[in-house]
């Protein structure tokens, strides 16, 4: 049954709502809630080793390399260890640094992706010490990596990648939970972050029962064929993601930003014809949030907000999605998902092959 529709119509809808279940499968047996961490015995590092590394660098391709960028915000937010992610793609070729005290993540639902391979190849070549974050068991990066965290997604179909970026984002917040605790991250902060994790999968549930609001939201935005997908630090990656899920299956052309650069040039765009797609968490940047959408509804640019029941709009016109929020370092995995469902219903709606987008691959395993 796994490999078959089960009547959704297409590979991708069956995969975004089969989320909240296939999530708590990937959690089951890997919290500590006693002790408030995560239990990653695959990782194949032990506490004294772990607190060692001073860097943590992610690379992967396309999706798996956005949601890298998410993850190495929640290993700095609460490992408080410098992380950051890149390309795998650009990685390999411009002869990078490897540092013996970085732990590399190689990030990938297939294993197979050449670049992220050649990038894993490359770091070991120079001494480097890198896992994999993978979702197919046995595969060349899962195999070649000296340890990981396996994502139990399941099987993906779909060109489009979804189920597999939300284990990759639980997956990195789990290994940030866990480097948090061997380093400075309290017990009371552990167990809140292993409460937030427990709760995942019943808040997924949530937004894919609110489907059929965001396919509503969907139809707004059939006509434009230019849009802006903004949000800034933890929100940023969330809204690369988004604007990436739209180009993919929808073929409109989408262009991520952060809403803090927004003034420094891309403003200019901003028309009736030009919406904007905005996340807008519940955190310490909300007002400033608030504010660059007033800059855009002051030059006449229509906004959606992906945001929380908290936050309060004021006299803005804005057509709100609203997700459960979870802590402020893991909202950006459910903040994700509407998006999902957004370009799902707007690519519907445009009548394009789901499943099988023109020009693409599930798997890039050619150089
Ligand atoms: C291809 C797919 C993308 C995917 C990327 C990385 O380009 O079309 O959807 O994000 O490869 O794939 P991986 O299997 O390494 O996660």
């Amino acid at each position: 049954a796994e490999l078959e529709m089960d009547g959704h119509g297409t590979f991708m809808h069956k995969e975004m709502l089969e989320q909240p279940a296939s999530v708590q499968r990937m959690l089951t047996g890997r919290l500590d809630p006693r002790f408030g961490t995560a239990r990653l015995d695959g990782l194949g590092i032990d506490a004294r080793e772990l607190r060692m590394f001073k860097r943590v660098k992610a690379i992967g391709c396309g999706s798996a390399y956005y949601v890298g960028q998410m993850g190495a915000a929640m290993i700095e937010d609460l490992a408080r260890i410098p992380a950051d992610a890149e390309a795998a793609s650009e990685f390999r070729y411009r002869n990078p640094i490897i540092e013996p005290d970085t732990l590399y993540v190689a990030v990938s639902q297939s294993g197979e992706t050449a670049d992220t391979l050649f990038a894993v190849r490359e770091i070991q070549r120079k001494g480097g010490r890198v896992v994999g974050l993978v979702n197919v068991v046995g595969s060349s990066i899962a195999r070649e990596c000296d340890g990981g965290i396996y994502l139990h997604a399941g099987p993906e179909i779909s060109v489009c990648s979804t189920k597999a970026l939300t284990h990759m984002a639980v997956g990195f917040a789990l290994l940030a939970v866990t480097l948090g605790r061997v380093r400075d991250l309290s017990h009371a902060d552990g167990t809140r972050i292993v409460d937030a994790l427990q709760a995942l999968p019943g808040q997924l549930q949530q937004i894919v029962d609110a489907e059929e609001a965001i396919g509503v939201v969907a139809k707004e935005l059939v006509d434009a064929d230019n849009l802006f997908y903004i949000g800034r630090v933890r929100g940023f990656p969330v809204a690369r993601e988004g604007a990436q899920k739209l180009k993919e299956i929808s073929y409109q052309h989408a262009e991520a930003y952060q809403a803090s650069e927004l003034k420094h040039g891309p403003l200019a765009l901003i028309s009736p014809q030009m919406p904007t797609v905005a996340i807008v968490p519940d955190d310490d940047l909300t007002e400033r949030n608030v504010g660059a959408l007033h800059e855009i509804a002051a030059r006449g640019g229509t906004i959606v907000a992906i945001t929380h029941d908290t936050v309060d709009f004021g006299d803005l016109p804005v057509t709100r999605i609203d997700v459960p929020r979870s802590e402020v370092e893991l909202d950006p995995i459910l903040l994700t998902i509407p998006l999902q469902l957004l370009a799902y219903h707007l690519a519907t709606a445009l009548g394009r092959d789901i499943d099988r987008p023109r020009n693409l691959a599930k798997s890039v395993t050619v150089e």
